[in-house]
C-alpha cells in the first residue's frame, strides 16, 4: 500500500530526542510512505514513490499530514464502576489523599473491579480501548492494579492479554499489584510489600510462562506516594522484581516527593512516571540516564489542581521526556491522547512538535519499544496516522474533538471518519 500526497509525513526519524531536539518533527512536505506486511518499506516525496512502485495499491491522503500513530505511554484502563461520586466529594473540598485515606479511591473501584465478572470487565476494558484507538493510540501501556490480590491481579492480567490478542491495538502489559494498600493489609503496608516482593513475584512469573508464551515479562510498578508505599517498601519490591527479571516503572512524584525517582533511576527503571514534585536533583540524575520521565497532565487537570511535572526544566536538563494519558477512573478519565497533547502545549509549556515528540518515539522509549515504534523509517511496524488536517500544528492548538481521520495498525486501515472532505487547514 502506498499513502500518498500527505501534505506533511513527520517521520520523527532518528530515534528518542532530549533537548532542542525534542521539536524535531522531520518532516517531509508532500509525502508518500510505501507499506508491505505491516512494515515500513519506503518513506519519502510522492512524486519519487509514486513513479518508483506505479503498480502498488494506493491510498491518497488528499493532502492531510500523516504522522506516527501515538503510544500511550501509561494507563489504567482495567476497572469496573466509577467514580463519579468522588468527584463531586472533591469539588465540595475533599483532597484525593484524604478520600483514599477514607477507604475511597482506589479503594472504591477494587471493591467494583473485585466485584465484577470477567465478560463485564473485559466489555468494559475494549470499550475504553477502542475510544483510545479511534483517537490515535494504537499502542496502549496497560497497568493492572484494582485487584491488589494475586488472583484479582493475575484476572486483570488476563483480561488485558485476551484484549491484546484481539487487538487491532497493541497493549504493553505492566503488573501494578502495589498499585495501593488492599482493606485486608489496612496499616500493614510493609506486610503487604514483603508478601508481594516474597510470594507473588515467583508466583507471577512462572502464572506469565504459562499464559502469556513467548512473550517477554511485563513490566512491574509501584505507586509510591503517601498513603500508598514508602520508599523502604517501593525499593523492597523494585528490588525483587528487577532480581526476576523485571522491567520496571515507578509512579512518583504524583503529589508528594518520597525519593521515587531517584530509586527508579538508580534502579535502571525504563520510566519513572507523574513527576509533579520532582527535585531539580532528580531532573539531573534523570538526565544523565536512559530512564523515561512520563508526564501525565490529565492528572492535575482531572484533580483540578494546579502543579505539573516541570517539563521544561527536564527538557533543558537534557532528559528524556515522554507524555502519557493516565487514563484511570480516580483522577483521569479521559480516552483521548489528544487531548492530553492540548493540555501539554498549556500547562507543561511544549510547543505542538514537542507533545507530538514525546506522544510517539520518545512514548514507545518509554515501553522500551523505540526501535520498533513511534516514527516512520523504512523496517519499523506501520503504524500510523491520517489526520483529518493539512498542518500537524492544529494538534495540541484544537482540543476537544477527534483530528484522526484513519489509523493504520500493522499495516491495516481503520476508518475514524467515514466522510471524505477536504481536509479543513493548509499547511503554509
Ligand atoms: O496514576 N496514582 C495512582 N494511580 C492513578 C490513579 C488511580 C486511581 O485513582 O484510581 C494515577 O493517577
Ligand atoms: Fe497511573
Amino acid at each position: 500500500m502506498l499513502i500518498h500526497s500527505a501534505s506533511q509525513v513527520l517521520t520523527l526519524a532518528g530515534g528518542p530526542r532530549r533537548g532542542d531536539a525534542l521539536g524535531e518533527l522531520g518532516i517531509i512536505e508532500d509525502g508518500a510512505v510505501l507499506l508491505r506486511e505491516g512494515r515500513i518499506v519506503a518513506v519519502g516525496p510522492s512524486a519519487k514513490l509514486l513513479a518508483a512502485h506505479p503498480d502498488e495499491p494506493r491510498h491518497d491522503a488528499r493532502g492531510r499530514a500523516v504522522m506516527p500513530a501515538f503510544v500511550d505511554a501509561h494507563s489504567h484502563p482495567v476497572w469496573a464502576g466509577d467514580r463519579a461520586a468522588e468527584f463531586e466529594l472533591r469539588q465540595q473540598g475533599k483532597s484525593y489523599l484524604e478520600v483514599l485515606a477514607a477507604g475511597g479511591g482506589i479503594l472504591s473501584t477494587v471493591r467494583a473491579t473485585r466485584a465484577a465478572t470477567a465478560e463485564q470487565l473485559r466489555a468494559e476494558t475494549e470499550a475504553r480501548l477502542q475510544r483510545m484507538f479511534a483517537h490515535g493510540s494504537a499502542t496502549i501501556e496497560a497497568k493492572s492494579g484494582y485487584g491488589l490480590s494475586l488472583e484479582s491481579e493475575l484476572r486483570l492480567l488476563e483480561v488485558l492479554l485476551a484484549l491484546d490478542e484481539q487487538g487491532p491495538w497493541e497493549l504493553a502489559i505492566t503488573f501494578l499489584g502495589a498499585h495501593a494498600i488492599p482493606a485486608e493489609f489496612k496499616d500493614r503496608a510493609g506486610d503487604y510489600a514483603q508478601e508481594l516482593a516474597r510470594n507473588w513475584l515467583p508466583e507471577l512469573k512462572s502464572w506469565w510462562a504459562s499464559h502469556a508464551a513467548g512473550r517477554p515479562l511485563p513490566f512491574f510498578d509501584v505507586f509510591c506516594e503517601t498513603g500508598a508505599f514508602d520508599l523502604a517498601q517501593t525499593r523492597l519490591m523494585l528490588e525483587a522484581a528487577k532480581n526476576h527479571g523485571f522491567p520496571l516503572k515507578v509512579h512518583a512524584d504524583e503529589f508528594d516527593n518520597l525519593g521515587g525517582t531517584a530509586l527508579a533511576i538508580e534502579l535502571g527503571a525504563a520510566s519513572v512516571d507523574h513527576l509533579v514534585a520532582i527535585s531539580d536533583d532528580e531532573i539531573a540524575a534523570l538526565a544523565a540516564s536512559d530512564t523515561v520521565g512520563v508526564a501525565l497532565p490529565a492528572t492535575p487537570f482531572g484533580l483540578a489542581e494546579t502543579h505539573y511535572a516541570p517539563a521544561r526544566k527536564i527538557i533543558a536538563a537534557g532528559g528524556l521526556l515522554a507524555v502519557g494519558g493516565d487514563l484511570n477512573p480516580g483522577t483521569a478519565w479521559c480516552e483521548s491522547l489528544q487531548f492530553t497533547l492540548a493540555l501539554a502545549c498549556r500547562q507543561l509549556k511544549l510547543t505542538q512538535a514537542e507533545a507530538i515528540a514525546a506522544t510517539t518515539i520518545n512514548a514507545a522509549a518509554a515501553i522500551g519499544a523505540a526501535g520498533r515504534l513511534g516514527s516512520l523509517e523504512p523496517g519499523k511496524q506501520a503504524d500510523l496516522l491520517i489526520l483529518d488536517v493539512a498542518d500537524y500544528r492544529q494538534l495540541g492548538y484544537r482540543f476537544g474533538t477527534n483530528l484522526v481521520h484513519t489509523v493504520y495498525k500493522k499495516g491495516a486501515p481503520y476508518p475514524v471518519h467515514s466522510w471524505q472532505h477536504e481536509p479543513s487547514s493548509k499547511p503554509v
